[in-house]
């Protein structure tokens, strides 16, 4: 029987971060890829407008939540995967090289001695090539490391989940210097979504459009062929790094990449509270920024 699939996509402009809910027509099964929890930095606050746009969408539509799938350790907004497994259940992924970037940042924040840096955090970790289901659809995860070491992208159904690794052709691809990043291995983990069939809808995790064009968040793999500025066709790996090294140089630290790093590592769960009931997140002074991430 042949599969068959919706999208559902849920911008964010506080953090211009598209969130999905994937649904296997038949079974009513879906996937929530990369939901946002909300976070006012200044109060230090979060809240979860954003989530329940995802909550009421899948009560509407009667749906199984069976998979929360990370693309990866964001930098720019917090996971509200625990939360959204708290309301509608599913199983919270990522890929399996999440221990690295664990391993790096317990380091860089000095974590407590309690948080390990194996993955358990997570429901389950991808292996590159991993073949899954929603509902009756199959699905598989594709290692594809550059922005951090442990991205993955998802592949649906004749649809590709890229995570932070194209993004819209016009804005091009994300960037390659945090901790573990890498603009070789990028431009080989974009050469690997691209030779996926040139007809495979590919849905991005952020959009920064140009002035005076909406935001978008779908395109093709013969769209990003023809037309991505960083990575079209013709364009050499050697080429691709010097740009993107020369580019990375001169873009500032995410506003929320401490508070986004501490509990997305966690899988969505804020750090645990401390002995007057209250959860606190870090910000190590002179680490990070400055040429030194
Ligand atoms: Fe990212």
């Amino acid at each position: 029987m042949a599969t068959s699939t919706t999208v559902q996509a849920f911008f964010d402009d506080k953090t211009w971060t598209v969130s999905y809910v994937i649904a296997d027509t038949a079974s009513r099964c879906a996937a929530i890829v990369d939901p946002v929890l909300d976070f006012d930095f200044k109060s230090g606050r979060t809240a979860t407008q954003q989530a329940d746009r995802l909550i009421a969408h899948v009560r509407e539509q009667g749906l199984t939540v069976q998979w929360i799938l990370e693309t990866h350790a964001h930098a720019d907004h917090l996971s509200s995967a625990r939360y959204l497994q708290q309301q509608l259940g599913g199983r919270i992924a990522i890929g399996e090289h999440i221990t690295q970037v664990q391993a790096t940042f317990k380091k860089l924040f000095n974590l407590e001695r309690g948080f390990l840096p194996d993955g358990t955090q997570f429901d389950h970790l991808f292996q590159d090539g991993e073949v899954f289901h929603i509902g009756e659809t199959p699905a598989q995860a594709l290692l594809v490391p550059g922005h951090t070491p442990a991205d993955m992208a998802y592949v649906v159904d004749g649809a590709v989940f890229v995570g932070d690794t194209l993004f819209m052709p016009d804005v091009g691809t994300a960037r390659a210097d945090f901790p573990g990043g890498d603009a070789r291995a990028l431009y080989a983990s974009v050469q690997r979504i691209l030779a996926l069939p040139p007809e495979t809808r590919v849905f991005v995790c952020h959009d920064y459009p140009p002035a005076g064009r909406a935001p978008a968040w779908e395109s093709t793999v013969a769209q990003q062929r023809a037309a991505n500025i960083h990575v079209r066709n013709g364009i050499s790996e050697a080429q691709f790094v010097q740009m993107r090294q020369a580019r990375d140089a001169t873009l500032d630290v995410p506003t929320l990449i401490l508070p986004s790093i501490q509990v997305n590592i966690r899988a969505g769960q804020v750090p645990p509270p401390e002995d007057d009931g209250v959860s606190y997140l870090k910000i190590p002074l002179n680490v990070i920024g400055a040429g030194r991430a």
